[in-house]
């Protein structure tokens, strides 16, 4: 490991620092040798002070002991019916993997616990079909898990749910994982399946806004695989019901998981809630806005002073933050398409709004935008927050070079000896 991937990680801990990861485990990835790695990476989570629950399947093993005993199953995902013998079933194969997962966690000398903080009943008669022994959640006992993970215990849970009077559901496990990160407030919700990512029409997303995943799910359904399309409706689920980030990893990769928590870029899916619905495009009527928002920037020397038809000309790059409709902040973003570079400029955070996370979430918008372009790069130049960028937003320090060659002259002719900051997108 590189001291620097170390600095990489140090930068995220104020950010997560006991707050609650949802860790949703395939029953595939509990079977496998990539299994001991991933707990590994919840060690190093929990040293961390990341609060974390692991949920997890039993498809595959209910699967293997239906064939193994030669007792047909009614189900396998616990979102059909599960008759008498197939419940049974899921209780040894649910029971067998929490104990595998606990002697992980033993293992690395964590300490969990297996609870019965899940209420669920039965799912009912749906289109004329009892559903028999499937139950959805009705209730996540927060307090209880609360109390645990306060007390550095990590909560192991099986898809079942229990019921006041002692009955046991089969209950499906992303669901079970979405009830549970949304009574617990949880940060980020990840799926750890056998797959690349959530994969559409066979190729992993990437990164989508929850907005246009719902979207895609009402156009073409049918581009999911069936464990893919459950995995795209319960990230929808959990971004709607408060989520801000859904991930979708690899748990077979060696990094799948600390890369995909400590590394922008990911190595699967992440599926964001609207965190940016402050943030709209500026419109004509914002140029004066933008003008004296920046006006204190530019007298100490932050910013670049721009003209009203500078602005104007390029209105189209200019975004504005607004709070109770009035703007708080504004950004750029100019691409120069032949280099497939993109600027960051005109950053600049009204200092009655300074230190709310308004900058980093305009940064982040503004890099999200210039991967949804494709642009392989994004540069940013400042005279007195270099160190900003640097460690809230993983920009490295370039030289003009970096800069596309129009750009490159205006910075020279300016004088301003800005610094040259740089993050590679691709
Ligand atoms: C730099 C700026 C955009 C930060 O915006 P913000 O919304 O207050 O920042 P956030 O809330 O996202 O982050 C706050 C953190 O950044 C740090 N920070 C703020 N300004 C900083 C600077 N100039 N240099 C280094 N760190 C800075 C704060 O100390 C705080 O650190 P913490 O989280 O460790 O406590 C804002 O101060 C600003 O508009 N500055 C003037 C214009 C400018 O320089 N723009 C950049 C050139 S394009």
């Amino acid at each position: 490991m590189k001291l620097t991937d170390l600095r990489g990680i140090l930068q995220y801990i104020p950010q997560f620092r006991e707050k609650t990861f949802i860790l949703a485990i395939d029953a595939g990835i509990v079977v496998d040798d990539s299994l001991s790695t991933l707990l590994l990476d919840v060690a190093l989570l929990r040293s961390l002070s990341i609060r974390v629950v692991l949920v997890h399947g039993a498809a595959e093993q209910i699967r293997a002991l239906s064939d193994q005993h030669q007792v047909p199953a009614s189900d396998f995902e616990g979102a059909g019916v599960t008759d008498a013998a197939t419940l049974d079933l899921a209780l040894t194969a649910a029971n067998r993997l929490t104990h595998e997962i606990l002697e992980g966690l033993a293992a690395n000398d964590l300490r969990a616990a297996c609870t019965n903080g899940i209420v669920a009943h039965p799912v009912g008669v749906i289109q004329g079909v009892d559903h028999l022994h499937t139950g959805k959640v009705e209730r996540v006992d927060a307090e209880f898990l609360q109390s645990l993970l306060a007390q550095g215990v990590i909560p192991v849970i099986p898809p079942l749910g229990f019921d006041g009077d002692g009955k046991t559901y089969r209950v499906n496990s992303d669901a079970m994982a979405v009830a549970v990160a949304a009574q617990l407030n949880a940060i980020k919700l990840i799926f750890v399946t056998t797959q690349r990512g959530l994969l559409y029409k066979g190729a992993p997303i990437r990164q989508m806004l929850v907005d246009d995943l719902r979207q895609l799910l009402e156009r073409d359904r049918a581009g999911f695989a069936p464990d893919m399309l459950s995995k795209a409706r319960h990230a929808v689920l959990a971004c709607n019901g408060g989520v801000p980030r859904v991930h979708v990893i690899d748990g077979t990769l060696d990094e799948g998981l600390l890369g995909e928590v400590f590394d922008n870029h990911g190595y699967g899916t992440l599926i964001h809630a609207n965190e940016y619905d402050n943030i709209r495009p500026a419109r004509r009527k914002d140029v004066h806005a933008i003008q004296m928002l920046t006006r204190q920037g530019v007298e100490n020397q932050e910013l670049l002073e721009r003209s009203r038809g500078s602005i104007e000309r390029r209105l189209d790059d200019y975004f504005i933050f607004e709070i109770d409709k009035n703007p708080v902040a504004c950004v750029a973003l100019h691409v120069y398409p032949e280099e497939n570079q993109g600027e960051l400029a005109c950053l600049f955070v009204s200092p009655s709004h300074e230190n709310q996370g308004i900058g980093r979430k305009l940064i982040q918008f503004v890099e999200n935008r210039a991967r949804e372009m494709g642009l392989r790069e994004l540069l940013a130049l400042s005279t007195q927050a270099f160190t900003y960028f640097q460690s809230k937003a993983k920009f490295v320090e370039g030289t003009p070079d970096d800069l596309p060659p129009a750009r490159r002259e205006q910075y020279r002719k300016s004088a301003r000896n800005s610094k040259v900051l740089v993050k590679r997108l691709t």
